[in-house]
């Protein structure tokens, strides 16, 4: 497919995210290089796609040194950030550390960490004082189940709105919102959303974010799709469940996985 074939499927504008959360992967750092490179390669044969790698904070230093930060279709994400910008804080990493070492984009309220205790309220003030020190957030949300009631609806709106409390309009600009439902995450997942009920899902995100800001603004907040997305499921999540792009977790540890991944989606609805 020539490139003005693929620029003309590409809706106005419209840029697709793929974030490649590598979680507690891989275990060397002369592993975590190879993949960060080879996965480098395969994105500079996109167009229309931005990618996000967000490695282990221990492999963040030396695999900045490897990204352009002009380079806007490849750039480095963390996986998560304390609130405060210094002190005792044992373990914790504050996000003027993360800027520091090239990373431009974070994720915040990932599920894998609220089950581990993290509150909506917590996760409020890590996304503030991410987007304080010039980050860009990506911000996770997620029902544990789907109930026939719609009840899973009140949980996205709260975490949603909570999340965002008191974000300056300004600040939107630099937030992503990844709808990650913890039934569909990982190998326990029991199932994969179907693009209909993700469809469903992101126009309910805009609705929220249009009660409590405007919808213009909820129209132009990124939402992201995440929970066992693979080569077969891409496309249709992205283009039939319409949302801005994927959140991966397993697909971003393999490259040919991954770079079939970003070759789908660039094949256009
Ligand atoms: P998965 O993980 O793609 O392996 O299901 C997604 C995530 O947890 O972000």
């Amino acid at each position: 497919m020539g490139k003005s074939n693929s620029k003309n499927k590409k809706p106005a504008g419209k840029e697709i995210i793929v974030i490649g959360n590598w979680k507690m992967n891989p275990t060397s750092a002369v592993e975590a290089k190879k993949l960060f490179l080879d996965v480098r390669k395969s994105v500079s044969k996109t167009e229309r796609i931005k990618v996000v790698i967000c490695p282990p904070f221990v492999f963040l230093e030396s695999l900045g040194k490897l990204v352009s930060l002009k380079n806007r279709h490849f750039s480095l994400g963390a996986q998560d950030s304390h609130f405060e910008e210094k002190g005792p804080r044992t373990g914790e990493i504050s996000p003027t550390m993360l800027r520091s070492a090239g990373v431009r984009t974070v994720i915040i309220g990932h599920s894998e960490k609220r089950e581990s205790g993290e509150t909506d309220e917590a996760v409020n003030k890590k996304v503030l004082a991410s987007l304080k020190a010039g980050l860009a957030v990506v911000v996770c949300v997620g029902e544990s189940n789907r109930e026939q009631s719609g009840k899973h609806l009140f949980v996205i709106r709260h975490q949603v709105r909570t999340a965002l409390r008191d974000v300056s309009k300004s600040d939107f600009k630099k937030v992503i919102i990844a709808y990650e439902p913890v039934w569909a995450i990982g190998s326990e997942a029991v199932d994969v959303i179907t693009p209909r009920d993700l469809h469903q899902m992101s126009i309910y995100i805009k609705k929220v974010l249009s009660e409590t800001h405007s919808s213009e603004l909820a129209r132009s907040v990124p939402v992201v799709y995440g929970g066992s997305v693979d080569v077969g499921n891409a496309r249709s999540l992205v283009f039939e469940g319409c949302v801005d792009g994927l959140l991966l977790g397993r697909a971003s540890l393999d490259v040919q996985i991954f770079s079939n991944i970003l070759s789908e989606i660039e094949k256009g609805e």
